[in-house]
Order: structure tokens, then sequence, then C-alpha cells
């Protein structure tokens, strides 16, 4: 029987695309450029199985692609709102994605939003290349220390979890959290609050960890800026369409907060040119995940979401 075809959308990791040539009549995309939609079409009507990350959009469109020989899709990433589940589920495409081998990596980049925000590094490193550092002074660059500080956790699932127990055991915080399910009991002390708005009203810095797309999409809004102390921090390591970009740029130009740390945007890789002018943001790339380790685990298990599949077991993480 021949080897199932696999279409990878970008390289990955060199031990993931050994495993994948090794296993699978796999596509693989060594220039790495993203996928244009009419390639994706075509992937989807010629290979049995595509290896896509968040760069590619796979609409209700591309999903009801006529002549559709595709039977699943391993999406490298935990998050999948690039992908329309629920149009996949009333194609019978089967979707995967890559729950756990991130948390560690993405609370450790939370936390390293954090410290950049509250000790303002980017905003003094800048004054520094700039030849604009005169030299110490006992009340220059203040920032905010951590311990005994509260941090507001928006969704306390894996990563969420993760980053309280660093802020908590690390750094001596205390954790405030909502989540809309009950959730815990945890390692560290942490207070569930009734809603969004109450942690974000209780938090020295607020960290977001629920998932983008339909349902939370400009969640944190005006409004909800406005609750937050003007002392306060907000860090984004989920998806940048939970926040209003707009808003948030008007927040911090104002010091209605005092600053952000964010690695996720609405509209990557476009960055909103007032959250680029503003001094009192840190802005990273999208690395959460992107260690060697992590990006390899990652990728390790999408491919044993394929093998799952083709072998007629279950996949080890479906969402669809
Ligand atoms: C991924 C992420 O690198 O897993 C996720 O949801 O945001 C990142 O860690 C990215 O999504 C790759 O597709």
């Amino acid at each position: 029987m021949p080897r199932p075809r696999i279409v990878v959308t970008r390289r990955l990791p060199g031990a993931v695309e050994a495993r994948l040539a090794a296993e699978f009549d796999a596509v693989l995309n060594p220039s790495d450029a993203p996928m244009p939609a009419a390639a994706l079409t075509e992937a989807m009507r010629t290979a049995d199985g595509l290896l896509p990350c968040v760069t590619d959009g796979l609409g209700a469109e591309l999903i009801a692609t006529p002549g559709r020989r595709a039977a699943i899709v391993a999406n490298f990433g935990v998050g999948v709102n690039n992908i329309d589940l629920a149009a996949a589920r009333a194609a019978g495409l089967v979707v995967t994605n890559t729950p756990g081998v991130l948390t560690d990596a993405t609370a450790d980049l939370a936390l390293a939003l954090t410290l950049a925000a509250t000790r303002r590094l980017t905003e003094t490193e800048a004054v520094l290349r700039r030849g604009g550092w005169d030299g110490f002074r006992p009340t220059g660059f203040l920032g905010m220390g951590l311990q005994g500080k509260t941090l507001g956790v928006v969704g306390m699932g894996r990563i969420g979890q993760a980053t309280a127990r660093r802020a908590a055991l690390g750094f001596g915080m205390r954790i405030a959290y909502f989540n809309r399910s009950p959730v815990g009991p945890f390692d560290f002390p942490a207070e569930p609050l009734p809603s969004v708005e109450a942690v974000l009203a209780a938090a020295d810095v607020v960290s977001l960890h629920i998932p983008g797309g339909d349902g939370n999409r400009g969640l944190i809004s005006a409004g909800m800026l406005a609750a937050m102390k003007p002392t306060a921090y907000l860090v984004n390591t989920a998806r940048g369409d939970i926040v209003d970009e707009a808003a948030l740029a008007a927040a911090l130009a104002e010091g209605r907060i005092a600053g952000a740390g964010l690695d996720v945007y609405a509209e990557e890789p476009t960055v909103h040119p007032a959250l680029l002018a503003a001094p009192n943001v840190t802005l990273l790339p999208h690395i959460g995940s992107a260690t060697l380790e992590t990006r390899t685990a990652m990728g390790m298990l999408a491919v044993d979401n394929l093998a799952a599949h083709f072998a007629g077991r279950p996949c080890p993480s479906r969402v669809a």
C-alpha cells in the first residue's frame, strides 16, 4: 500500500522532517514560504493529510474543497483558531492539535514578558542603545516589584496554571483567576474570581491564557481595560484577537495602564502602528513556543496524530 501523502506547509525542525520523510510520502517546504490559498486547496485535493500551522487559514470554503481527498489536518500548535472546526466536523475532516508539549515554554515567556513589562526592559534598553543613559541614579528607571503583587490569570488551563505556578512559587505573587468552568485544586494558592472584569480590577499584572477566535474576540475591550488599575500591566501570550489593540494602545499612551508585554497580534505579522509607537510595551514576534525542544515536540505530536490516524488508532489529541 502506498504511504499516505502529507503536505507540510512550513519548515519544521530537522528531526520532525526526517521522521515525516521516513514514515510518509511527505511533501516538505524547504523554502518555508507561507503557502498561498491555492496551494492549500491543491493539498486538500491531492494529499491524504495536511500538517499546517497558525499561518495557514483553513476556513469553511477550503474545507469544503470539491473532491477533497485529505482526511486529517494535524495542526502544529495547540491553538486551532486558524481552522474552522465546525466546518471540519460537518465535513468529517479529522483535526488534531499539540497540547501539553508547549505549556512550559509558553509559561516561561509569559513570565519573561511580565518581567520585561514591570522592569521596563524594552524602554530602558532603548535609552541605552540610543546613547541616552547618563549613568546610575537611585531614582532612575524604577519599575514594579512582583513579590506580594497579584497576577490575574484569565483562563486557568494548562498554560494559565503553569504561568500562575511560576508566579506564585518563583516570584511570590498572589494569584487571582477567572476560568469559565470550575478548575483546581492547584499546588499553589489561587483565588477564583467571578468574572474577567473582577480579575482585571484585582490584578497588578494580567496574563491572558484563553483561546482566540469566536467568543473571545475583542474581549479585552476599552471598557475592560478601564477596569484595570493605572499601575497594572497586561501580558498576552495567547492570541492577539482577544485584545482590542487600538484600545490597548490608547490606554498605554494615556497612562491608563502602566505597560504591556505582547507576543501575539490580531493580524500577524502586522503589528498595530500605535503599539509599535508605544515605548511602554514589549513586542515579541510570536515566540511563545520557540525553543528547539518544544518545536520538535510539537512536530512529533503532530506526526503521532497522523501516524495514529493512518494506522486506524485513536489520535492522541483530536479536536474535531
Ligand atoms: C505555535 C501557538 O508556535 O501552539 C500555539 O497555539 O501559538 C504557538 O506556540 C503556533 O501556533 C504555530 O502554529
